[in-house]
């Protein structure tokens, strides 16, 4: 069993010397629990790929305080500052031209890694303790969904790690947007997030292809994807997505509405008091967590239409329910 940590100093200076010294640990960011090790040590991004049960060719992101910090494992242009910039600290992820300072295991060989300054003021005051980067990937078993409550971590992995620093319910509840603009005639998102590709376009003043092909989130096509598969964020039970009229349920099914408003019987359930797409957010993972143990035969999922947030929701919706 992990031993559940909080905001207290003296736990925050053992979890920094835990880490410090090889240890993983689950941290709360703004957007999911993640999976944290020494970003630059092969021995605790060794632990993370094992305790995830991860494909070593799907690369971590590495999670830094500031700006220096980016800059220690990374190189940025100027687009890349200027939409640093604006979103951070934040649910944003840059693909940079790595440093020779990241290993290899990190970025599955590739010669970019996955950056982010994470806004939540645990991982904050924990990475302002550690001399190092922090590689951390969402903190649940690879394929199936992300956590966003210390007991969602303590239920899927709580065996295998021996810290979960408790910072609650995580705020933005999907994991960050992903953008890559390596190449600045084509910018691309890799994967939707609370930011939207909107305000990133309005961001940089240009375009920006929906490329949703980061190596762990579609299935193998061309460089960027060294290859994974659509299915992803995903409970036991057999999930089904539906929009605008209801579905047709068996015995021993459940609905999942946007709104409460729509709930009329025992089985239905709502993501959100008002269907306001924040607090959807906020509350999808913790619901399939909490309706993958009841035992239901199917759950139908209700998608939200629109952009945005709702689009990125609808993609983890999509990918949660795709066929295995
Ligand atoms: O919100 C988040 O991003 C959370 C919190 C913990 O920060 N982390 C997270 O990590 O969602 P993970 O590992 O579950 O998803 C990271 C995604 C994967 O799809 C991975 O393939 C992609 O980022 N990725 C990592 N490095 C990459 C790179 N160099 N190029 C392209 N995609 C990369
Ligand atoms: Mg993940």
């Amino acid at each position: 069993m992990a031993r559940i940590l909080h905001s207290d100093p003296a736990h925050l200076d053992l979890l920094a010397h835990h880490l410090a010294a090889g240890g993983i640990a689950a941290v709360p960011t703004e957007t999911v629990y993640g999976l944290a090790g020494h970003a630059l040590e092969a021995v605790p991004v060794a632990k993370i790929f094992s305790v995830k049960g991860r494909p070593r060719r799907n690369p971590l992101i590495v999670h830094v305080s500031d700006w220096e910090g980016v800059e220690a494992i990374a190189h940025v242009t100027d687009l890349d500052r200027m939409v640093g910039e604006r979103f951070w600290p934040g649910p944003l992820t840059l693909i940079l031209k790595k440093k020779s300072t990241v290993p290899a295991s990190v970025t599955a060989g590739l010669d970019t890694v996955a950056v982010r300054i994470p806004s939540h003021p645990l991982v904050r005051a924990l990475l302002r303790r550690c001399s190092f980067p922090l590689a951390a990937p969402s903190a649940n078993p690879f394929g199936y969904i992300s956590p966003t409550r210390p007991e969602h971590v303590e239920t899927a992995l709580g065996p295998s790690i021996d810290y979960i620093l408790d910072g609650g319910i995580c705020e933005g509840g999907i994991e960050s947007t992903i953008v890559s603009l390596l190449d600045p005639d084509e910018p691309k998102l890799l994967r939707q997030g609370a930011i939207g590709l909107e305000s990133l376009e309005e961001t940089i003043g240009q375009s920006i292809r929906l490329s949703t092909d980061a190596p762990g989130e579609k299935p193998t096509r061309g460089l960027l994807s060294p290859g994974l598969m659509e299915r992803h964020y995903s409970p036991h039970t057999l999930l089904r997505t539906f929009r605008g009229s209801l579905p047709k349920t068996g015995k021993g099914d459940a609905i999942v509405f946007l709104n409460a408003a729509s709930c009329r019987g025992a089985h239905h359930f709502a993501l959100s008091a008002t269907g306001q797409l924040e607090e959807v957010a906020r509350n999808l993972y913790d619901r399939l967590y909490r309706l993958d143990e009841k035992g239901y035969g199917t759950l139908f999922l209700e998608v939200p239409e629109g952009d945005g947030l709702a689009a990125a929701i609808r993609d983890r919706m999509g990918r949660a329910s795709a066929s295995p």
